[in-house]
């Protein structure tokens, strides 16, 4: 059983993680989607509401799974025999700190890390971004599930009525 993670944050899950997550499943037999519950980080969405995004987006794949995690990924994947930890790359300016994280858990604990170019569809996808500009009352709907900009736009309006955004 070849195991591997793509692991993140995923505040929130977007349709460029979904792309690598996709693609893992057919080079793995079984992928878990390991999202890091680091209390101590401000998130627009608590770690239940990411898990749970996650269950959903993620239903569709047969040998996908979702779990959290606190602390190093590394520990993670050897309590949990995984073999490999899956990352997308979009651009080069990715590379300098994936290559950074990959080298390091490799000398950690062995882990391989796998580097899968991200689809040129989602290149310029990513969550602090689907945030900002969904903040700013800019269309991300292409680019997250149906359900994750809903849950977005009602979080938006929430703090946004709270006075916090
Ligand atoms: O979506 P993100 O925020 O880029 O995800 C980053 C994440 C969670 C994959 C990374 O921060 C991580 O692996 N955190 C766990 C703590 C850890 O192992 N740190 C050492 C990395 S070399």
């Amino acid at each position: 059983m070849r195991r591997a993670v793509c692991p993140g944050s995923f505040d929130p899950v977007t349709h460029g993680h979904l792309d690598i997550v996709a693609r893992a499943s057919a080079l793995f037999d079984e992928v878990v989607v390991a999202v890091g519950v680091n209390k101590s980080k401000s998130r627009l969405f608590d770690a239940d509401e990411r898990l749970a995004m996650l269950e959903r987006a993620c239903a569709p794949f047969d040998n996908v799974r979702v779990d959290g995690f606190t602390g190093l990924l590394t520990t993670y994947c050897a309590d949990n025999d995984v073999q490999a930890i899956v990352k997308g790359l979009r651009a080069v300016s990715d590379f300098d700190y994936e290559l950074q994280m990959a080298q390091m858990n490799a000398s950690l604990t062995g882990v391989e890390t796998v580097f899968l170019p991200t689809s040129p569809t989602y290149s310029f996808v990513a969550s602090s971004l689907v945030k900002e500009v969904a903040t700013f009352g800019g269309d991300v709907s292409a680019l997250v599930p149906d359900f994750v900009n809903a849950a977005l736009l009602e979080r938006l309006a929430a703090r946004k009525a709270a006075g916090e955004a």
